[in-house]
């Protein structure tokens, strides 16, 4: 399937001056980072200005010229880090590496595209999360695992893909920032179980070269029970010698025969993945073996905390789902090799439209950790509602720990100020497929914008991030801005609105997760109950019930903890209150349910009709693809609507005080 440019499609016209005047780039391009970046300027030139700036080699000359770009070495700078900055009418870009210069590129490229003045122009910036990554859930059989956005461009039957697509999509990633990538879901089976084997190493080189020349890391989805699933030992034991011994051995080979590989992903005793716990050993133990044999290749290992008691009986109050992330890691801090990254998802139950922001970030003190966000939209509109999930990072990022007197944010703690740390950051589950637009619907794209840019300088808003990705997108025209600005501002909100109510979550159809079913999931056993009954709803984990709010540092536990205090976005979550119950805002919980979905629904309406208005203004393959999602949102948004206000009515026996349709 062929491929668009998204937001390097460097369609529209820079008419300033200013950039037109740049006619040399100065530059040793020998180095393949450097190469790119040059051949990456190139382009942009010719395809928005169509000028072509000669390549020069020799640098000596840049003093006596003006309208050149130049690359000079500051070996002060962090390797990712880079100056731009105008100097007697030439830009300079300063860094310490490639990495530095050809993320300069993509600065100033952003910077181009926003039409920004090259006089005076000064940007000093250098990464704040050191890792960002996305993580694939593809599998080798070209499906992907909750992708919404065609099949895998890394797999098909069984064998890895090395196209051309590869290459812009490295051209995306290093565009935002992204440096690391694993390739294969976290669901390790079958033939992905033998990635670690000579059968794919010739292949996966060649994309890790690829990768390696934008600045991008190689990273692998593992299989805890590889030795056992490969055929070659009886046991996976973590304290084994021959089991350790095995992975030793496996992992010089891996590392030497596929270089630029940054190490392995691993999802251990979790809804049915093999781990430690089967020889009664704990998670450090199963890590601790991993990164032993990996550390002497500089690899990490990157070990998920989503582990759970999947097979729970709903009778049962007292096993709290939420809680278990922390309950089994808790205990370990401190315990892990230096190779070792824990990595935790936003919330203690899985990418809900509101959760909590997860109870491990800011209980661990000393244990790398890393953030795992979910741009494909599981269960936000499966990128058939557009959901621009920024403002949502945004929040969790900027949320008090209070594990620390200063530096206490989650950002904080990804970015390695509160403790310290060099190996952490954030990873996001990609959005991405082999669509013509790469992410279905093509407002999804702002997310994997947004996401790598946040992860790079997490101080920019959310929409300013909106604003530059629409600029970068689909040009400068002011109504399609403030169109898709609206539109993308107001999405989450809408979905929310519309959505399971007041932090509750869940609500959807089991197993695909698209669409509303308020039980569906509530007498099954994966522990994601709502509890409503015909006087209440929601899950009391107040020190009455399961006790997660105390997992919280103070003073966000007792904030939690009471009702009166918790705020009304995560009530449901954690108390179980009455229909009747008065929240903050004033209403009470049936009135705002019922006000939230009708109000959700117009949302919707408002945003449709304001799309509607965009007709050729936008590319028109892109507006026939974004209007049928929006046609088809306007009538899901009424479904969810209709089912969850007669759900509620039908329940509590109470009418809406507005007299609205409810059946
Ligand atoms: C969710 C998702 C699964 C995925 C899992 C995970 O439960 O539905 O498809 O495997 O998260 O994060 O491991």
């Amino acid at each position: 399937m062929g491929f668009e440019q998204a937001w390097l499609s460097y369609r529209m016209n820079v008419e300033a001056g200013e950039w037109k005047g740049i006619s040399k780039i100065y530059a040793d391009s020998r180095n393949p980072i450097m190469k790119n970046a040059v051949s990456e300027l190139q382009k942009a030139f010719r395809e928005m200005m169509g000028i072509e700036p000669v390549l020069c080699s020799d640098s000596r000359e840049v003093k006596a010229d003006t309208g050149s770009i130049c690359f000079k070495l500051d070996r002060e700078r962090k390797a990712e880090g880079y100056h731009i900055y105008e100097e007697d009418g030439n830009v300079v870009i300063a860094a310490s590496s490639e990495c530095g210069w050809l993320y300069g590129v993509f600065e100033l490229i952003r910077q181009m595209q926003m039409e920004s003045s090259i006089k005076g122009m000064n940007i000093e910036r250098e990464p704040v999360m050191p890792l960002r990554m996305l993580n694939h859930w593809d599998n080798m059989d070209g499906s992907i695992e909750r992708g919404y956005s065609g099949n895998s461009f890394f797999f098909d039957k069984d064998e890895i893909l090395v196209e051309e697509r590869i290459v812009t999509y490295a051209r995306l990633l290093a565009s935002v920032g992204i440096n690391g990538t694993v390739i294969n879901n976290v669901n390790v089976k079958d033939a992905a179980t033998w990635l670690i084997t000579d059968r794919y190493f010739e292949k996966l080189s060649q994309l890790s070269e690829i990768f390696a020349d934008y600045g991008i890391k190689l990273f692998l989805s593992l299989n805890y029970a590889a030795p056992v699933e490969l055929g070659e030992l009886d046991s996976a034991d973590p304290l084994s010698e021959e089991v350790r011994a095995w992975w030793k051995e496996r992992m010089k080979l891996v590392f030497t025969q596929i270089p630029n590989l940054g190490g392995f992903l691993i999802k251990a005793d979790s809804e049915g993945r093999p781990g430690p716990f089967t020889y009664g050993r704990t998670h450090a133990d199963g890590a601790n073996m991993l990164a032993e044999a990996a550390e002497p290749y500089g690899g990490l290992i990157i070990w998920r905390c989503f582990v759970y008691n999947c097979k729970q009986d709903w009778r049962d109050y007292k096993t709290d789902r939420a809680r278990s992330g922390y309950d089994n890691f808790i205990e370990l801090d401190g315990t892990f090799r230096d190779n070792v990254i824990l990595q935790i998802k936003n919330g203690p139950m899985d990418f809900q439209v509101r959760e909590p922001v997860h109870p491990l970030f800011g209980a661990l003190k000393a244990t790398n950790q890393m953030l795992e966000v979910q741009i494909a939209q599981e269960y936000t509109g499966q990128q058939r509602h557009v959901c621009y999930l920024i403002p949502m990072f945004k929040e969790i990022l900027s949320f008090h720990t209070y594990a620390a007197e200063v530096n206490d944010t989650v950002e904080d703690i990804v970015s390695g100020k509160t403790f310290k740390q060099t190996k952490c950051g954030m990873a996001a589950v990609a959005n991405t497929g082999n669509d013509e637009n790469w992410t279905g619907h093509d407002l999804a794209a702002a997310n994997l914008y947004g996401f790598g840019r946040l992860a790079f300088d997490p101080s920019v808003t959310a929409e300013e991030l909106a604003g530059e990705w629409i600029i970068r997108t689909f040009g400068k025209d002011k109504e399609v801005r403030e169109t898709l600005l609206f539109i993308l501002m107001n999405s989450w909100r809408a979905y929310e609105m519309y959505n399971a109510p007041l932090g509750i979550g869940w609500m959807v159809n089991p197993s695909y997760h698209y669409g509303p079913s308020v039980d569906g999931y509530e007498y099954d056993r994966w522990g994601t109950y709502h509890r409503a009954d015909h006087i209440g709803i929601g899950v009391d984990r107040s020190h009455h019930g399961t006790g997660y709010a105390g997992l919280y540092r103070e003073p966000n536990a007792s904030m939690y903890d009471n009702p009166e205090s918790c705020p009304d976005e995560l009530l449901l979550f954690f108390h179980h209150m009455p229909y009747d119950h008065r929240l903050r805002s004033g209403k009470t919980v049936i009135q705002h349910i019922y006000d939230t979905h009708f109000e959700g629904v117009e949302l919707v309406d408002e945003m449709v009709k304001r799309f509607e208005g965009l007709e050729g203004k936008l590319p028109d393959k892109a507006y026939r693809r974004m209007l049928e999602r929006f046609h088809h949102q306007k009538e899901h948004s009424r479904e969810w609507r209709d089912q969850i206000n007669s759900y509620f009515y039908r329940k509590s026996g109470i009418a809406d005080e507005k007299g609205r349709k409810i059946y």
